[in-house]
């Protein structure tokens, strides 16, 4: 079997998913999930948007050891340097260079001739060879560009010194026939390709993201550019777990396959979800939450009389467990750190410590504790950004004939508060009465519960998106009672938000490519 090269760009094409940005200390942390689910690169950003992107791309590359760390530039001398500085540590640097090909681009983006392309695409290539043997060169919009125009990129870019060259899809309008045969024209057509890896990044506009990549692959293509749990822009991404599982599952038919522990494929899903708080729809091949589960009678049937007869793919391999070592009251320091690191946690001793007593806390309030629960205690304690504002107390009161009411008391900037207030229900008088008090016009533009695990006594996960001005943050918060559950999700993102003011430079740019 060939193997196929999984490029992962969770960080770069999946942060530009609306409203998914990272901290750098999400953003390192799932770079240590990518490295360990056996991806062989890892795109770590874009160091040339802004000063965030930048930082957090060299804290990756500084830790990351068995994958290649890749940095995304522009054609040009300043985006290479910029990408150089901040991967320059890694155990393997990769520059990845692009610039658009197809004429739409050319004219109205661009307002560049074909020659003038060309010309760019090779110096930047030749420029990032200066730095490092290890150089991928995209086509942006390569599927709507000319053929004869983007074997002609291709075959400059190589001879510049490109080891990649990588054709994307950028707006998803390829159909796997189409697209699989563009790469057979490409490999006819480009006289040095042999002496570049063949990728493709595919988008999923019209839902075709996964397809096109298996028959790019098909067609001769070795390696694919994906996301976790598909994020990206607009529509997203190529799904990894997608790609791989079908890669994995159909491998007598397609004969290929990759590095990837399939059993790390279900947690570095939670843990995107979670560090994103782009919830996975329940009907998600491989990762949703019904990927699995078999509803009718005759399907339950069969697959109690045989798994095989309605399962394609046995949940374990994903790393769906179902018979998980459960935490609760009597559980000691010892087995929480066991637990901790079989979810992949390596923390210090004084994070071990916080979070133990967080954990004893839960304890009191519910019976089972469940590996997502340890998830969510993870995100609030250890990813937690500094606090401005910590909620102490709150009641409300709320019903058919009360006017919801919430009193609150908080400590802002360390000074202790406290004040009540309206709303229209429980909820918005506490968001009401936190704004009153902590003086911030924020904008709630999304606000989502999720049960984070079955049961009546199951904790609520909500996720709130602020906005105020240009800033946009995303607050998490849990608690089996769901209205407290907002208010720390309401209150983690005004900190996020007031991180974010004192340290633009460590701010997302929203307005990247
Ligand atoms: O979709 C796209 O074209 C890209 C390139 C920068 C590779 O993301
Ligand atoms: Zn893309």
């Amino acid at each position: 079997m060939e193997r196929v090269i999984i490029f992962d760009t969770t960080l770069r094409d999946g942060e530009q998913s609306p409203g998914a940005s990272m901290n750098q200390a999400e953003k390192l942390r799932l770079a240590i999930q990518l490295e360990k689910l056996g991806v062989d690169a890892i795109e770590a950003g874009f160091p040339a948007a802004s000063k965030g992107d930048f930082e957090a791309v060299k804290l990756i590359a500084e830790k990351i050891r068995n994958t290649d760390v890749v940095a995304l530039a522009r054609a040009s001398k300043e985006d290479i340097d910029r990408a150089w500085e901040a991967i320059k540590k890694a155990a393997r640097p990769r520059i990845h260079t692009f610039i658009a090909t197809s004429d739409i681009h050319l004219e109205h983006k661009l307002k560049m001739t074909r020659e003038q392309v060309i010309e760019a695409a090779v110096n930047s290539v030749r420029y990032a060879r200066t730095f490092t043997d290890n150089v991928e060169f995209s086509a942006e919009d390569g599927s709507r560009s000319r053929r004869d125009f983007l074997c002609k990129v291709f075959e400059a870019a190589i001879e510049a010194g490109a080891t990649t060259v990588n054709l994307p899809d950028t707006v998803g309008y390829a159909m796997p026939d189409e697209f699989a045969e563009l790469i057979s024209f490409v490999r006819d057509h480009t006289p040095n390709i042999h002496r570049a890896v063949l990728s493709v990044h595919c988008h999923n506009d019209l839902g075709l993201a996964t397809a096109n990549t298996l028959a790019g692959l098909r067609a001769g293509a070795r390696q694919a550019e994906v996301t976790i749990n598909g994020i990206g822009e607009r529509a997203g991404n190529t799904s990894l777990e997608e790609l791989v599982m079908g890669l994995y599952t159909r491998r007598e038919h397609v004969g290929l396959n990759t590095r990837i522990t399939t059993a790390e494929i279900y947690p570095a899903s939670r843990l995107v979800s979670m560090v994103t708080g782009i919830v996975v729809q329940p009907n998600k091949a491989v990762v949703g939450a019904n990927a699995f589960a078999h509803e009718a009678g005759i399907h339950q049937d069969g697959v109690l009389k045989n798994r095989m007869t309605y399962e394609i793919m046995e949940p374990e391999t994903v790393g769906i467990v179902s018979n998980r070592l459960v935490l609760g009251k009597h559980s000691g320091r010892h087995a929480f750190r066991q637990k901790l690191g079989e979810l992949g946690y390596d923390l210090t001793e004084k994070e071990l410590n916080g979070l133990f007593e967080k954990f004893k806390e839960l304890c009191d309030k519910r019976k089972e504790i469940l590996d997502e629960d340890i998830e969510v205690l993870v995100a609030e304690e250890i990813f937690r950004v500094p606090g401005t504002y910590e909620l102490d107390y709150l009641n409300v009161v709320s019903g058919t004939v009360a006017v919801p009411t919430a009193t609150v008391k908080m400590k802002i900037r360390g000074k202790a508060a406290q004040n009540a207030g309206f709303g229209v229900g429980p909820v918005d008088a506490t968001f009401n009465t936190i704004a009153k008090m902590t003086g911030t016009r924020s904008r709630l533009l999304r606000f989502t519960v999720n049960s984070i695990s079955g049961g009546m006594d199951a904790q609520g996960e909500v996720t709130v998106r602020l906005k105020e001005n240009r800033l946009i943050a995303l607050g998490r918060g849990a608690d089996p009672d769901i209205i407290t559950a907002s208010a720390k999700a309401y209150i983690n993102g005004l900190n996020r938000l007031e991180y974010m003011k004192r340290n633009p430079s460590l701010t997302p740019d929203e307005s990247r490519l």
